[in-house]
């Protein structure tokens, strides 16, 4: 299967949002990956639901939204709300993960657990089976723009055995510092979908660029 690809729209120009979300619409991306920073979780704030009630308004792509915020079942009905398709806490700033995720769930939407560089895959190994998606950090979250993580690929690997190993369909996702440079080898490594900001944004033609991680 081809590998998937969600844009981080937190690279995107936030004065002309409409028509950067209008230039997804039209690229081959797959999804459209929604930063969510609370300035507790992770250092910086990004935007909140206003914003992405507003992205959705002109998406036909599914939002998959990455929530780095402290206690996030404060908010998961809110951002189903707005329009998310996933929904990824992280696992550090859940107490009750499995609650956190038959939450998601209820609401009707795709669930995903980010974890964090320092964080095992194996902290996973009695919840894969219910969770869709793994968002695999390979930068510390928190800014666009990082330099990618290189333990990932092994990390990568650990966790296709574990979802092997537990007969679960948990999608792999990898997000930070994402370029044409390792998307290969991180497809290589079992991952399914890239997230990828700056590498897109900041490209000379972003419509182009997600085609070529596309074919990768
Ligand atoms: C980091 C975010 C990422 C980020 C990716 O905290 O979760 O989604 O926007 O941006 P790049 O591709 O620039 O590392
Ligand atoms: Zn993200």
């Amino acid at each position: 299967m081809s590998i998937q690809i969600a844009p981080s729209i937190l690279a995107a120009d936030f004065a002309n949002l409409q028509k950067e979300v209008e230039m997804l619409n039209s690229s081959e991306a797959d999804y459209i990956h929604v930063d969510i920073m609370d300035g507790l979780f992770v250092p910086n704030i990004s935007f909140g639901l206003p914003v992405t009630e507003a992205i959705h308004r002109h998406a036909t792509k599914p939002l998959d939204v990455h929530l780095m915020i402290m206690d996030p079942d404060r908010y998961l009905e809110a951002f189903r709300k707005v329009g998310a398709e996933t929904i990824s806490v992280h696992l550090e700033a859940c107490t009750h993960l499995h609650r956190t995720i038959q939450a998601i769930h209820h609401l009707g939407a795709k669930s995903g657990v980010a974890l964090n560089p320092h964080s095992p895959v194996d902290l996973l190994s009695e919840i894969i089976q219910d969770v869709d998606i793994v968002c695999m950090m390979s930068v510390n979250p928190g800014y666009g723009g990082q330099k990618f993580i290189e333990n990932t690929y092994q990390k990568i690997s650990r966790l296709k055995d574990l979802i092997i190993s537990k007969g679960a369909k948990t999608k792999i996702e990898i997000d930070g510092g994402v370029n044409l440079g390792n998307a290969p080898k991180l497809k290589e490594a079992g991952a399914d979908i890239l997230v990828a900001g700056s590498f897109v944004f900041n490209s000379a033609n972003p419509l182009d660029t997600i085609k070529e991680l596309k074919s990768i």
